[in-house]
């Protein structure tokens, strides 16, 4: 098969995790042109990818006054942008791999999905989860109409301390008034598409949210905190804090890629000198977490009723000790429930002999691919968008914009009754 000439817009993480995929992991694709205003980056997909210069630019317009000269985009822009650099493409007919979420209003989120219908482009929304072994399972069993109609969907999300702290406390994520995204958009439109998705016989009627910054404030910051914690906080505090800079940073880095982005160097090439200096002067994680001023909650459950009765909840918590994602179906003829992160789901069917039920596990953790970020959910993104670009059928992940709509409209109209204390209809 011939390799797919990929232009690549916003060169940052993810769309190097894409590119990756793409091009090393399958094989299947070459970057042939990236657009970012950040020279640095523009000079490691050289690197990393053999862009040619002259298709290095530094603003969408220098990519779309070539016409369309690439076989389709990944754009890994950051929320805001997602509309604004997808949009103009769209009339050259280029079929997008956009990350999540598609953006952070509805009035932009429908005009995307009509404009990609009207030139007929396919938009796929990076719903990653929805390509990981795990989930595709779970869709798989339900299709299958082993447990029969879905009547309640309830997933939990554990956003560990580590990328609590790094994305949605210190992080890029942990102001909506900066970048235009509640916890729910950022963290779990995953989480509200896979209860649209896995449940799609039907839609959404009504939804109620609560939710708060109830625990990582500055009122429960441990008695003597400083403001950062390598200048001013005492020894005997940091050593209890779960936040503190140094284990978190400088001992066990566990997502090295994000918090050296402020310092303009990547991770690989930063020293340890350079990485103290800036904990303890400019960089936002070397600031006390409680103290950091974020504005987002720091837990939230939303619960949704579908217009077919059954119904849909999701939970997430900021700061849990085990990061995952667990899930239980309660379907008329049975349930599956399971851990994302170890792999495994156990499906149940009441036993009429014994008046109880009867169980069998099925081993996902085995299914090489789910070892792979994401639950495996990143590569099988890609060889899905791979596949239909190139001209075959879509899966039962495809996560097109037309079938992204729900889930996505779900979290505006969920952080609607955060903040207005009332449940809140899904007329669409
Ligand atoms: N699917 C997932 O599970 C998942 C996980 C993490 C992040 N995300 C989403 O991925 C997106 C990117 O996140 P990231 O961490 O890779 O961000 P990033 O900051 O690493 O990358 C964004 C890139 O966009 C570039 N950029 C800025 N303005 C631009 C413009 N006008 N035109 C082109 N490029 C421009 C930046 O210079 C940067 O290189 C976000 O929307 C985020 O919410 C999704």
């Amino acid at each position: 098969m011939k390799k797919l000439e990929v232009l690549v817009i916003g060169c940052g993480d993810r769309s190097t995790v894409y590119a990756n995929e793409g091009c090393y992991g399958l094989g299947a694709m070459t970057v042939k042109a990236c657009v970012d205003p950040d020279v640095k980056k523009l000079e490691l997909m050289r690197r990393q990818f053999g862009v040619p210069a002259e298709n290095c630019f530094t603003s969408i317009d220098q990519a779309l006054a070539k016409g369309k000269f690439c076989d389709c985009i990944i754009n890994g822009t950051m929320d805001s942008l997602h509309v604004p650099t997808t949009l103009p493409f769209l009339s050259q007919g280029y079929d997008v791999l956009l990350e999540k979420p598609v953006c952070n209003n509805e009035k932009e989120l429908l005009m995307l999905r009509d404009e990609a219908e009207k030139y007929n482009c396919r938009i796929f929304v990076c719903h990653v989860l929805r390509y990981s072994p795990f989930y595709r399972k779970i869709k798989e069993l339900i299709l299958s109409g082993e447990i029969g109609e879905v009547r309640n969907i309830a997933t939990y999300e554990h956003v560990g301390v580590f990328l609590s702290s790094v994305s949605f406390i210190r992080g890029k994520w942990s102001r909506e008034r900066e970048c235009g995204s509640s916890l729910l958009l950022a963290k779990c439109s995953h989480d509200t598409d896979m209860l649209c998705w896995l449940n799609n016989v039907t839609t959404p009627d009504t939804v109620v949210s609560v939710g708060g910054r109830d625990f990582i404030t500055e009122e429960n910051a441990p008695e003597g905190a400083g403001t950062r914690c390598l200048v001013d906080c005492p020894p005997e505090v940091r050593e209890k804090c779960i936040y503190d800079a140094q284990t978190m940073y400088l001992d066990n880095c566990l997502l090295p890629w994000y918090p050296w982005q402020c310092t303009g160097k990547d991770y690989r090439e930063i020293t340890e000198e350079e990485k103290i200096e800036s904990l303890k002067t400019y960089n936002p994680h070397g600031v006390c977490a409680y103290k950091a001023g974020g504005d987002l909650v720091d837990h939230q459950t939303v619960n949704v009723r579908f217009k077919n009765g059954s119904f849909g909840s999701h939970t997430v918590t900021l700061g849990s000790f085990r990061d995952g994602r667990d899930i239980f179906v309660a379907g008329t003829l049975g349930e599956i429930d399971g851990r994302a992160d170890e792999g495994r789901l156990t499906v149940r069917h009441y036993d009429r002999k014994t008046s109880w039920y009867n169980s069998r596990v099925i081993d996902i953790s085995e299914d090489a691919e789910s070892a792979g970020s994401h639950y495996g959910g990143d590569r099988g993104l890609v060889r899905d968008f791979i596949n239909t670009v190139s001209g075959g059928e879509l899966s039962i992940s495809a996560t097109t914009i037309d079938d992204s709509v729900n889930g996505q409209l779900l979290v505006f109209r969920a952080d609607e009754s955060l903040r207005t204390g009332k449940a809140v209809k899904f007329s669409k």
